[in-house]
């Protein structure tokens, strides 16, 4: 039986710069038609002449496939209606991290003051662009995320008209905020789809399966399963692939960041069909991130896969992908584009 997806899309995605973004960025381009680019370069994407570089190059990068950048800017509390109008089609969603959360987030918000917030959050939501949360606190590790929901039911009360999509999710807490507030939407990514802490740190510990949000509890990963694999309405794939050199990854103070991006889609298809949930995987992977963001438009791109074992590279450069020299079930057959 052959599987059969239109048009995927990574509504989160790191491409970083330079020799990395010349490495990775055709991997994601060969399976998915369009991906949301993260803006937490050095120093991060804050204007519309250093998005449209970015953009440029990451075209560049990706020449020749059919492959659409959905850009983000980072998240400052100061930028006016009048600088974000300017952007036109150019700006799909602003992304704020809470300040030196994770990778290259020291310029990020400090203290969640909804006043502070408000002139850039009042525009955004007259703009209907939609706002995504790295949703963590900078309390004990495990407890970041359900802490966080008390701000997005902050953020989601005062500015009801904005989208805020809370990235990345990995407990039950955020599942369950998703339906108490209606402009709270998710996304979700493979590998907590896959994992919990004892993946990570149960036995040796795995450099390359550390990220932030830490992977956490079976009943947790058993909620994000439950509305990934119904399709919740509300939820969507965010591989967060976040590629590191593998010397970044295998030291002493190793680097947040799983990668995924060349093989999210086939395994996301093993996953599913697994689940016996194969029919709701189009749903998951494209269709409703195309209505959540506003009737996105997507290159068409057509990916058949066939149950047929795949031996993952142990290294794609100097990224040691997840499932690095393991067989994985399903392939990619044929891409029409
Ligand atoms: O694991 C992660 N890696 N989580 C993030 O939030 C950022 C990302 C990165 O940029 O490396
Ligand atoms: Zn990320």
């Amino acid at each position: 039986m052959s599987i059969t997806l239109n048009s995927p899309l990574d509504m989160h995605l790191h491409l970083r710069d330079k020799e990395m973004l010349t490495l990775v960025a055709p991997l994601s381009a060969k399976t998915f038609s369009g991906a949301i680019i993260m803006p937490n370069l050095v120093p991060p994407i804050s204007t519309k002449e250093e998005l449209l570089a970015y953009k440029s190059r990451i075209l560049e990068a990706t020449k020749g496939q059919t492959f659409k950048p959905y850009m983000t800017l980072f998240f400052k509390p100061t930028y006016t209606k009048e600088f974000l109008e300017n952007f036109e089609d150019e700006l799909t969603a602003i992304k704020l991290y809470p300040a030196g959360i994770t990778t290259n987030s020291e310029g990020g918000v400090a203290g969640f003051d909804v006043e502070e917030l408000r002139p850039t959050l009042t525009a955004m939501s007259e703009l209907n662009i939609p706002l995504c949360v790295h949703g963590e606190t900078n309390g004990f590790v495990m407890d970041r995320e359900a802490e966080f929901v008390s701000i997005y039911e902050m953020l989601a009360t005062n500015f009801p008209k904005l989208k805020i999509i809370m990235e990345h999710i990995t407990t039950k807490e955020s599942v369950e905020a998703l339906d108490r507030f209606e402009n709270l939407y998710a996304t979700i990514t493979l590998h907590h789809l896959l994992l919990t802490l004892d993946d990570v740190a149960g036995g040796m510990l795995q450099p390359h399966l550390f990220c932030k949000p830490i992977a956490k509890r079976p009943e947790d990963r058993e909620a994000l399963r439950k509305i990934a694999f119904a399709s919740h309405p509300k939820v969507m794939f965010g591989s967060d692939s976040a590629p590191h050199p593998q010397h970044a990854k295998e030291s002493c103070g190793c680097a947040a960041g799983v990668f995924t991006a060349p093989i999210a889609i086939q395994v996301l298809t093993e996953l599913f069909m697994k689940h016996s949930t194969i029919e709701n995987l189009q749903a998951f992977i494209s269709g409703n991130a195309q209505k959540i963001y506003n009737n996105l438009k997507v290159p068409k791109k057509i990916i058949t896969l066939e149950k047929e074992a795949f031996l993952v590279p142990k290294i794609y450069g100097n990224v040691v992908p997840l499932y690095a020299g393991e067989t994985i079930n399903y392939s990619i057959k044929e891409i029409e584009s």
